[in-house]
């Protein structure tokens, strides 16, 4: 039994030293030393040996044990490390060869306007309606009728609304202004909303209009509420959104559902007010309307004017978007070049 275990340490270094790969020490490691091993074995057998002989043998085989374990171990770090330095040689990177080139998308301009907006309202206290809450499939009655519109008045001519065949006075909305409506129907005084979204109009398509656009409406309804109030918060919008430096002025205009009326409009920013083309020689670009809520609007919902009292205002999104940044033709929004996109 001695020269048994004598013959495995012997043979076992020998393998040991041999071995080429981590794998083959892995091998050797269940050949001698696991429960099935050689040494084990041996063990099992010592229950038929003297007492003597056990201990003897007991400890030869454990001394056996720990030198081939301990052997094993001592390779194994050799060879972890030989072969850790061929992968790291082998699988050596070229960082100086060009990536690969990936396609990056963007936010579209128009939406990165809306958002940029959306946020500046939400930062005076405005809150944004569900885009659901106002639909681009609307009725006359909401789009026009509800807003003060007279029964005859020209913008609800065929030339300018598209009508739908689906049902008689369902159109697609000209204006955001229907989320006025329904959103007084919906919630009493205090209002503060602002609602994103899209507008169409029957009109021949140019460089200055699409008949798809975007505006975006705002509305405040409350108690004491005044043309100062419009002011306040249209010039804090024009001042953040365009910069401080940039001039406004308030010019009387006329819209059926707010009275009174007003047309906001920013020094051109081409010219500095000295006159160009882009503002046709006025030093001026007209930016949003707006005004007061009209008495007759405040009726259509059920809310008291001699109560409350309110403003409202609707911008167009692709043309302060033009305005920012120089962009001459509407139609560049909706063509879906990436050409034109990738600056944004
Ligand atoms: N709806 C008007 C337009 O499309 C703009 C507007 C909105 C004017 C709210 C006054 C108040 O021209």
């Amino acid at each position: 039994m001695k020269e048994k275990l004598e013959n495995i340490l012997k043979n076992g270094e020998q393998e040991i030293t041999n071995a080429k790969t981590v794998q083959d020490l892995e091998e050797i490691k269940v050949k001698y030393l696991s429960r099935k091993g050689e040494l084990t074995s041996i063990k099992k057998n010592l229950k038929d040996l003297s007492d003597e002989d056990k201990r003897i043998i007991g400890s030869l085989a454990n001394n056996v044990y720990n030198s081939l374990d301990s052997l094993i171990t001592k390779k194994n770090n050799e060879l972890y490390k030989i072969e850790l330095n061929k992968k790291l040689n082998d699988e050596k990177i070229d960082i100086t060869l060009p990536s690969d080139f990936r396609v990056q998308g963007k936010v579209h301009p128009l939406t990165q306007t809306i958002n940029e907006i959306v946020e500046i309202f939400q930062g005076l206290g405005f809150s944004v309606m569900a885009s659901e809450d106002s639909p681009e499939v609307e009725t006359e009655y909401i789009n026009f009728d509800m807003l003060n519109f007279p029964p005859n008045h020209p913008a609800k001519d065929m030339q300018d609304t598209f009508y739908t065949k689906t049902a008689p006075n369902v159109i697609l909305r000209s204006q955001t202004s229907g989320a006025q409506i329904r959103q007084m129907l919906h919630q009493a005084p205090p209002v503060r909303v602002i609602s994103p979204g899209r507008v169409y109009r029957c009109e021949s398509v140019s460089a200055r209009k699409n008949n798809l656009f975007h505006q975006i409406e705002g509305l405040l309804v409350d108690k004491d509420i005044t043309f100062a109030d419009l002011k306040g918060i249209l010039n804090e919008f024009v001042r953040i959104y365009f910069g401080s430096s940039r001039p406004t002025r308030f010019r009387a205009s006329y819209f059926p559902f707010t009275e009174p009326s007003a047309e906001v409009d920013v020094q051109c920013i081409m010219c500095q007010g000295k006159g160009c083309r882009t503002c046709s020689g006025t030093g001026w670009l007209e930016v949003l309307g707006a005004g007061m809520v009209h008495a007759n609007v405040l009726r259509n919902v059920g809310i008291d004017p001699e109560i409350y009292s309110g403003f409202a205002f609707g911008m167009g999104v692709e043309r302060l978007t033009m305005l920012k940044y120089a962009i001459n033709d509407i139609r560049l929004f909706f063509n879906n070049d990436v050409r034109f996109l990738n600056q944004f």
